[in-house]
């Protein structure tokens, strides 16, 4: 090696050891990173980097590049990935009780979601996903579903009669269409494109951020704009990762994902008349999608439809918090 070379070379090992940084969170979610939940932890990493001086990268896998819903869990307990901000039903098997946020026509609007997340009723979720070994962080949103087809319009709960629905892995989710003589079937979010293009299901039900960011409008007919369940999500850390983090640097990680959390709340706001928008946008320009507004009597209709299945879950979910929650 000769002498500049060699310079150079020291150079770069100093560089990387300024600049490593000493502790690494790998952050794997399924949606694309236009959506509130992607540009939320897009800011979450660069908030850590600034707080933090470079100490602690956040690496933002978007788009389940790196997992899946369900193997997301695994990875975080066995280690191979730090953070992820599963929506509430993918802890069914974990901790069921969160499928409280997936029951039909719970909250009146994105105000009232807060306050049930903000209050006893998300901190006593918080504490029980705790215990599942998990470092519970914070509530971020996406906003209300709307149901689609490419069979049939969904104007009346009649309409999903044999229907095949994909559905999350949440048995509330699956009584909901149980109850409207539907076929729900669970997949993967990363699937649900390709299913609807190819039929393996009919329907399905999406916030209009992820039904637009993947597409689904490509390959679904008939968009109602029901409001009839509402997706969120909990941030998570493994629980390992974080004891091994030093406590000067725990705060800071805490301020970043509190500020993140106020970033998704207004970007869920903002983007939402922005997706509705290009979802208009798209169903003129190709007249392939048609878009459905219900009056409140056909709203009505699908919240009897689909209540019925409240008290299925009092004894999983506990009474008592649906009670507060309804609150
Ligand atoms: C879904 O599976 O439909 C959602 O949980 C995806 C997501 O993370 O918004």
């Amino acid at each position: 090696m000769n002498k500049l070379v060699k310079v150079v070379a020291a150079v770069a090992v100093l560089a990387s050891a300024t600049f490593a940084a000493d502790y690494t969170i790998k952050f794997s979610h399924v949606v694309s990173a236009n959506t509130p939940k992607g540009k939320a932890a897009d800011f979450f990493a660069k908030r850590v980097d600034e707080l933090t001086g470079g100490k602690v990268e956040v690496i933002v896998f978007p788009s389940s590049q790196l997992y899946t819903d369900k193997a997301v869990m695994k990875a975080l307990k066995m280690g191979n990935v730090q953070m992820a901000a599963p929506s509430f039903s993918k802890f069914t098997s974990l901790v069921p009780q969160l499928q409280l946020f997936d029951l039909p026509f719970l909250f009146r609007d994105t105000k009232h979601v807060h306050s049930v997340m903000d209050g006893e009723v998300g901190q006593a979720m918080k504490d029980l996903v705790t215990k599942k070994g998990f470092v519970a962080l914070s509530y971020w949103d996406n906003g209300f579903k709307h149901l689609s087809s490419n069979k049939k319009a969904l104007i009346a709960p009649s309409d999903a009669e044999g229907q095949k629905f994909r559905i999350m892995s949440s048995k509330v989710i699956e009584a909901q269409f149980l109850a409207v003589n539907a076929n729900p079937q669970v997949l993967p979010f990363s699937e649900v494109y390709s299913a609807l293009q190819h039929g393996v299901v009919d329907a399905a039900e999406n916030p209009l951020s992820n039904f637009y960011t993947k597409k689904f409008l490509e390959v679904q007919t008939d968009l109602t704009l029901s409001s009839h369940g509402y997706l969120g999500y909990l941030v998570v850390m493994s629980k390992s990762f974080w004891k091994t983090v030093p406590d000067d640097l725990k705060p800071k990680i805490m301020q970043a994902m509190n500020e993140a959390t106020e970033k998704n709340r207004e970007l869920s706001a903002e983007l939402e008349a922005g997706y509705l928008a290009s979802i208009e946008a798209f169903a003129a320009k190709t007249g392939t999608l048609k878009i459905h507004r219900l009056s409140d009597a056909q709203k009505d209709a699908w919240r009897k439809a689909t209540s019925v299945v409240y008290p299925e879950f009092y004894k999983v979910i506990g009474e008592d918090l649906i009670k507060k929650a309804q609150k």
